[in-house]
């Protein structure tokens, strides 16, 4: 596991969309050979998704090859509520790259049947090739997309009951009124996470320096759903200073000691010939 530690909101935002940007440059996608990526919601990725959508107005990325899967939804809010989560991403993200819409995947909320929807989401991963890249958020509680605390760490895409927290922390969303919170979602389990080939989660905020500290300082606990990454081959954490807080020193200094390694991962690609190669197909 590697924890990137940044100094604040905007760097671990541009931290991670660089490291987007590199990862999607580097395996240069094709009509053969798509792309494909786990996105979150939620404030924390606002930022990275800002610096993506800059990346790709300036010519330097394309998402004509990437397929996106959402990782949750909520249930019964329709499609176009400002706060579903498909107004997120559209708003964010979708609206401003050249991403092929029948190549975005959200979960359907409204759907009849429920866990026929999640169990086809899954079908529908499994179709692409699997994910290349899952990105993800975590709440104060250390969950990971709608897996709450006790939520199996072998769990697939499913339906959850949100717990008391996450419906007090997404109030903030609905002018603060908990009754119009969902209390409901689509999510994908964390094994459907843990079976992406990379994972980067992005961590920033004092409030969640608790749960930072659960996920990497303690063993794996499904009590702590983002714990379980402890056991992917290949995840990255990517936090501010201020989510550091309530960890060691020691643990801290020996990551940040590692950050000259951490941040060749995000160095411009000018000069790298795969990245040109799909700069070029662009034009
Ligand atoms: C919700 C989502 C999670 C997200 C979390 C954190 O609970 N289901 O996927 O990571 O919110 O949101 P924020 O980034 O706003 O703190």
């Amino acid at each position: 596991m590697r924890l990137v530690i940044l100094d604040n909101y905007d760097s671990a935002s541009e931290w991670s969309a660089k490291y987007v940007r590199n990862r999607i440059l580097t395996f240069n996608p094709g009509p053969d050979n798509y792309f494909t990526l786990g996105l979150p919601t939620g404030s924390t990725p606002k930022g990275m998704y800002k610096k993506l959508v800059e990346f790709h107005k300036e010519g330097e990325l394309s998402f004509k090859y990437v397929k996106t899967f959402n990782m949750d939804e909520y249930v019964g809010l329709p499609r176009d509520h400002p706060e579903s989560y498909h107004t997120f991403m559209w708003d964010n993200l979708f609206k401003h790259i050249d991403i092929i819409p029948e190549n975005v995947h959200i979960l359907d909320g409204n759907a009849e049947d429920l866990q026929n929807e999640c169990d086809e989401f899954e079908k529908k991963i499994e179709e692409a090739g699997g994910i290349e890249l899952f990105i993800g958020g975590i709440g104060p509680d250390g969950h990971i997309a709608f897996n709450e605390p006790g939520s199996s760490l072998v769990s697939r895409t499913r339906v959850k009951t949100l717990a008391q927290d996450t419906i007090e922390a997404n109030a903030r969303f609905f002018n603060g009124d908990i009754s119009k919170v969902p209390t409901m979602a689509l999510t994908v389990g964390v094994g459907t996470v843990m079976d992406a080939r990379e994972v980067m989660i992005l961590i920033t905020g004092a409030h969640k320096s608790f749960a930072l500290y659960k996920a990497i300082e303690e063993g794996v606990c499904h009590m702590w759903t983002v714990s379980a990454f402890q056991q992917h081959p290949k995840s990255t954490f990517v936090c501010d200073e201020d989510a550091t807080l309530e960890l060691r020193v020691k643990t801290v200094k020996y990551f940040k000691s590692l950050m000259y390694v951490h941040n060749k991962l995000v160095a411009d690609l000018e000069e790298n010939p795969k990245a040109k190669k799909q700069r070029i197909s662009q034009d």
